[in-house]
């Protein structure tokens, strides 16, 4: 008898559900076929939550979530709850109290998947972004002053430590190192925020020099954005802040082909807490309800998922199916072109394992 996992579920609003739904099934199956158990628990918690009780999820939320091996999370927010809410009363409290300090976002054009950069395929766009994903601009530190007069102000704080940028940093390193072109460019903007991104800048420098095999090069992040464009077979590892990984990662996901694919880790690399999955979407409240959300994301966040519970061979089977019926393409949601729902989709992938 293999390993049993507890895996607590968030699957939240919009098209959450409906991806989160659609995922779980088959990630079940690959961590059965490679001898594990996994025991699913539903937390009902987002919008509707928000209406009843007047939060996003109960006061004991987080120890709940605490004593779980993963957390499987779907998307939230929708437009009759102000977004700073829904964000900040859910997803940003489990990132920051579970130290998950590394947000892990694969961006790979996958086979058969077109690009909407002319003249590229599959070959050129093999990216990662190591976001930092407790810290820095996303502080919530800052204020409002004279609200409602012609005086009105806000200020926002990003707040970094030597040692937030350090570990997510060191992390990216070794993932650059694990790598085989073991490239690593660093985001900044030192020209402009002369304090926060100079510090970064500083340890970015310091922890390179325990990594002489990586090739790392600082880039401001509006040339990296266009050089994600202009010359993405020239990018591997990429490490950002907090909000310039948010940024990019989008940007990221449009020209590996659609945000319903990109998946992204929230991962605690200590191991000291849960670490947190979920596609990089949000809750798509313009399709939502229609059973047409592309549930790639979410299974791609799921092998990650398996990955990172040490199951690799899982990984592998999940991942190399969702690959095979991208390249058969008969099989394809609407943000991919096609006419397939939600749970053809992923009927597809179950059938390809
Ligand atoms: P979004 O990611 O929900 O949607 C952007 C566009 O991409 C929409 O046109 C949507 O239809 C499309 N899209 C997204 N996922 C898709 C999928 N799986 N298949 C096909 N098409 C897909 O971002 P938006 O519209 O800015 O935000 C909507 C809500 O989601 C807001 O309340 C926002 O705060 C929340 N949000 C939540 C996130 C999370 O839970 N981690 C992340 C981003 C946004
Ligand atoms: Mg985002």
């Amino acid at each position: 008898m293999g390993r049993r996992y507890e895996v607590g579920v968030i699957a939240g609003d919009g098209i959450g559900p409906e991806v989160a739904e659609a995922a779980i099934p088959l990630i079940e199956k690959a961590a059965v076929a490679a001898g594990a158990e996994i025991a699913w628990t539903r937390y009902p918690w987002g919008c509707d939550y928000y209406h009843e009780h007047g939060r996003m999820m109960p006061a004991d939320a987080l120890d709940r979530l605490a004593p779980l091996d993963a957390i499987f999370f779907g998307a939230v927010g929708r437009p009759d709850v102000p977004d700073h809410v829904s964000v900040w009363e859910l997803i940003l409290p489990i990132r920051q109290a579970f130290s998950q300090y590394v947000n892990l976002r694969p961006m790979r054009l996958l086979p058969g998947v077109s690009t909407p950069l002319a003249g590229r395929g599959a070959a050129d766009l093999d990216m990662v972004c190591v976001r930092e994903n407790g810290e820095g601009e996303y502080s919530g530190l800052g204020a409002r002053y004279d609200q409602g007069t012609p005086e009105e102000s806000a200020e926002q704080i990003g707040r970094f430590t030597r040692r937030g940028i350090e570990r997510v940093v060191r992390y990216a390193f070794s993932l650059a190192a694990s790598r085989p072109r073991r490239l690593l460019a660093s985001a900044t903007k030192s020209n402009a925020l002369q304090h926060s991104m100079v510090l970064w800048d500083e340890v970015v420098r310091e922890v390179a020099a325990d990594f002489p095999e990586v090739e790392w090069r600082p880039y401001h992040v509006d040339a990296l954005a266009a050089r994600m464009v202009t010359h993405p077979d020239t990018l591997d590892v990429i490490v950002a802040s907090n909000l310039f990984g948010d940024i990019l990662t989008d940007l990221g996901a449009a020209i590996t082909g659609s945000l319903g694919l990109a998946p992204g880790a929230n991962l605690n690399p200590d191991r000291t807490h849960p670490s947190m999955f979920e596609p990089i979407h949000g809750s798509a409240p313009d399709i939502a309800g229609r059973g047409v959300a592309n549930p790639i994301g979410a299974i791609q966040a799921g092998a990650l998922m398996l990955r990172e519970l040490g199951l690799p061979s899982a990984h592998d089977a999940l991942q190399n199916a969702v690959e095979q019926v991208l390249t058969e393409g008969t099989v394809r949601t609407p943000d991919l072109g096609g006419v397939a729902g939600t749970s053809e989709m992923a009927e597809a992938v179950a059938e390809a394992m």
